[in-house]
């Protein structure tokens, strides 16, 4: 099969790359290196697969770069939190535009099958029970609760404590971000898409993804990157909240794979159709047990718990991913104590 991998030069783009071209599949890279995610030289594409330098918004480029394609992996956005409001048309513009472009020249090509880069993000807060009214949904945390110190949300009928739990796929979403609407409006585009053109399209919502590769420290980053990227300066990594937020930490390597299944896996879907799959480890941590593996790992200094908080983040978001294991057989296979070693011995792009 020959895919395009959008986002092919990024930290999860260029593994699912490796991947294909491992299981004798043909990738093109296509990637417009954003300075954003690139702040060094990004590394060539793997043996085996061609790059093509461009943006998923220029439509002449993604006509000539469709030709022969048999499907397509679509890894490119703008990632992370950004810097503040003022990030939200650039957001919009790279992940929805660029995905509706993307979708439009599929469509203009005759390209059917799509692989969509989803994430957690769209759930919000993650599931919570409340041990008075079962499945709630708590709001966004208020300020004075956060200044106060109270990071746990609670039970929007009683105010009980409420106890988190895995989140489906089939919960509601409830994106609390500028890139979590970006990331919920692409797999809309994408369902619209599948249904318009008879194409199959599936999201895998990505959790928290770790390892090798992963960008250093910038705000469009994740959370293990700024640990890590202190923990190279000789610093502590300085933990928000508690330390007792729970994630879900998924080795970029299991994701890659997964994305392989879902891509050959494809042709056995239903026409017209678009589905959603948690990529999780299925074993959460907290934010503060992460940093303090991750300190150990690298022989650095004890994680810091600073009690600062970021409006846009939840609590807690843990993920489910039975539906990927039992419909594509998917089986992480790096262990959390492995992963973390790994990335702590590995550098970081950029760094
Ligand atoms: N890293 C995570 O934990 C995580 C979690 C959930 C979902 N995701 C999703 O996974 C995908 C890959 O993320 P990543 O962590 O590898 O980020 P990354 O920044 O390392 O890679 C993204 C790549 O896309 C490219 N890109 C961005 N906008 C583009 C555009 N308009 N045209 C062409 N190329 C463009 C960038 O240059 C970069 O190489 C994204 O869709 C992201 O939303 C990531
Ligand atoms: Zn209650």
């Amino acid at each position: 099969m020959r895919v395009l991998v959008t986002g092919g030069a990024g930290f999860i783009g260029s593994q699912v790359v490796e991947a294909l071209v491992a299981r004798g599949h043909e990738a093109v890279v296509y990637d417009a290196l954003l300075p954003s995610a690139h702040t060094a030289p990004a590394p060539a594409a793997p043996d085996g697969a061609r790059l093509i330098v461009a943006d998923v918004r220029d439509r002449d480029a993604l006509a000539a770069a469709l030709d022969g394609v048999d499907a397509v992996s679509h890894q490119a956005a703008m990632v992370g939190l950004g810097q503040d409001f003022t990030d939200a048309p650039d957001y919009v513009a790279c992940n929805d535009l660029g995905t509706s472009v993307l979708l439009a020249a599929m469509a203009s090509a005759g390209v059917r099958r799509l692989v969509l880069a989803g994430s957690m993000v769209v759930y919000g807060e993650g599931r919570y029970e409340c041990p008075r009214h079962g499945v709630v949904r708590p709001g966004p945390r208020s300020v004075t609760d956060l200044d106060a110190g109270r990071f746990e949300p609670v039970c929007p009928s009683c105010g009980a404590e409420l106890h988190p739990g895995l989140v489906g796929e089939d919960a509601p979403t409830d994106p609390r971000n500028v890139y979590a609407a970006t990331k919920l409006a692409q797999e809309h585009l994408s369902a619209a898409w599948a249904r318009d053109t008879g194409g199959a399209a599936v999201s895998l919502r990505y959790h928290n993804v770790y390892g090798p590769g992963m960008p250093r420290d910038t705000p469009y980053a994740g959370v293990a990157s700024f640990f890590r990227s202190a923990l190279a300066r000789g610093e502590a990594p300085q933990v928000f909240e508690d330390g007792r937020q729970r994630r879900d930490f998924v080795h970029v390597r299991d994701v890659a794979a997964a994305n392989v299944l879902a891509l050959e896996a494809l042709d056995d879907r239903a026409q017209g159709t678009f589905a959603a799959y948690n990529a999780g480890s299925g074993e959460p941590r907290t934010v503060g047990e992460m940093a303090a593996v991750l300190a150990a790992a690298c022989g650095g200094p004890v994680p810091v718990i600073t009690g600062a908080y970021r409006l846009g983040d939840v609590r807690h978001i843990t993920a489910d991913s039975s539906r990927l294991r039992g419909e594509l057989g998917w089986k992480p296979g790096v262990r959390f104590a492995d992963g973390m070693r790994e990335f702590a011995a590995a550098g970081q792009r950029g760094a």
